[in-house]
């Protein structure tokens, strides 16, 4: 096959660009694909009640360990709830523990709202990583997903309640499950 110049330097060009695009995949750890993986989510919660009437305790906490295929740390989350009615709605954002000294911009934040045993989780990422030549990228990594959680309830009601004493207990307790999220990722700040 033979090509006219113009023709053989666009396709020098085509073909020096389709060569960088792997490269820059090689450079970024998977930045641009990570996953975020949710290990051993655990919920439980409980409703203590003084007498038939009065609700003395009525707590939620929710918790779980977060991995990002794009770095290399593990961030806790949990979220702890005592307000009446102690439900997680979603409608409020948590934030998570990066381990300290990892990464100066790295932040993460959550939302959770229980539907019955189903949890719907929404993560807000920021991370830095890849080194882009001399540059360092910052990227934000947000999504959600719903984890299937498997829940045991004990209730128990003191028959011959007397004031001063226990009236009932309602505790939900359930076992660690774990969920994986692709987030869309943004880059949103260049350091060189
Ligand atoms: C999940 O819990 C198990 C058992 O407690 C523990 O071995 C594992 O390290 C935990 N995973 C994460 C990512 O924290
Ligand atoms: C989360 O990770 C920390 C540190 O690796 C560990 O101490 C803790 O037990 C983990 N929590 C869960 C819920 O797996
Ligand atoms: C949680 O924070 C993110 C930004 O970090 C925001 O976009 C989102 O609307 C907030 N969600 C709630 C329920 O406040
Ligand atoms: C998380 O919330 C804190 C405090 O509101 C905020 O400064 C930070 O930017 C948020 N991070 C993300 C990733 O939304
Ligand atoms: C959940 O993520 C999907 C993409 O995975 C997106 O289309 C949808 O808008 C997100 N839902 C919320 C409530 O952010
Ligand atoms: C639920 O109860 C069963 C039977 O008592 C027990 O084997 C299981 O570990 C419990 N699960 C949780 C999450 O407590």
């Amino acid at each position: 096959m033979k090509y006219s110049p113009p023709t053989f330097i666009a396709l020098l060009f085509q073909s020096a660009l389709t060569l960088s695009s792997p490269v820059v995949d090689q450079t970024n750890h998977g930045s641009d694909h990570p996953i975020f993986t949710l290990h051993n989510i655990t919920y439980s919660s409980s409703t203590i009640y003084s007498t038939p009437a009065h609700l003395a305790v009525q707590d939620a906490s929710i918790q779980f360990n977060l991995t990002n295929t794009a770095v290399d740390y593990t961030t806790e989350c949990s979220a702890f709830l005592d307000s009446d009615p102690a439900v997680f709605y979603g409608n409020q954002n948590f934030t998570c523990k990066v381990p300290p000294s990892v990464d100066p911009e790295a932040s993460t934040n959550f939302t959770y709202a229980s539907e019955g045993t189903n949890g719907a989780f929404e993560i807000y990422s920021i991370w830095s990583g890849g080194v882009y030549g001399d540059e360092r990228r910052t990227f934000l990594g947000v999504g959600n997903g719903t984890a299937q959680l498997t829940c045991n309830t004990t209730s128990w009601t003191n028959t011959n309640w007397t004031p001063g004493q226990l009236y009932s207990t309602y505790e939900v307790t359930c076992s660690p499950a774990q969920l994986d999220i692709t987030p869309i990722v943004s880059h949103i700040k260049t350091q060189r």
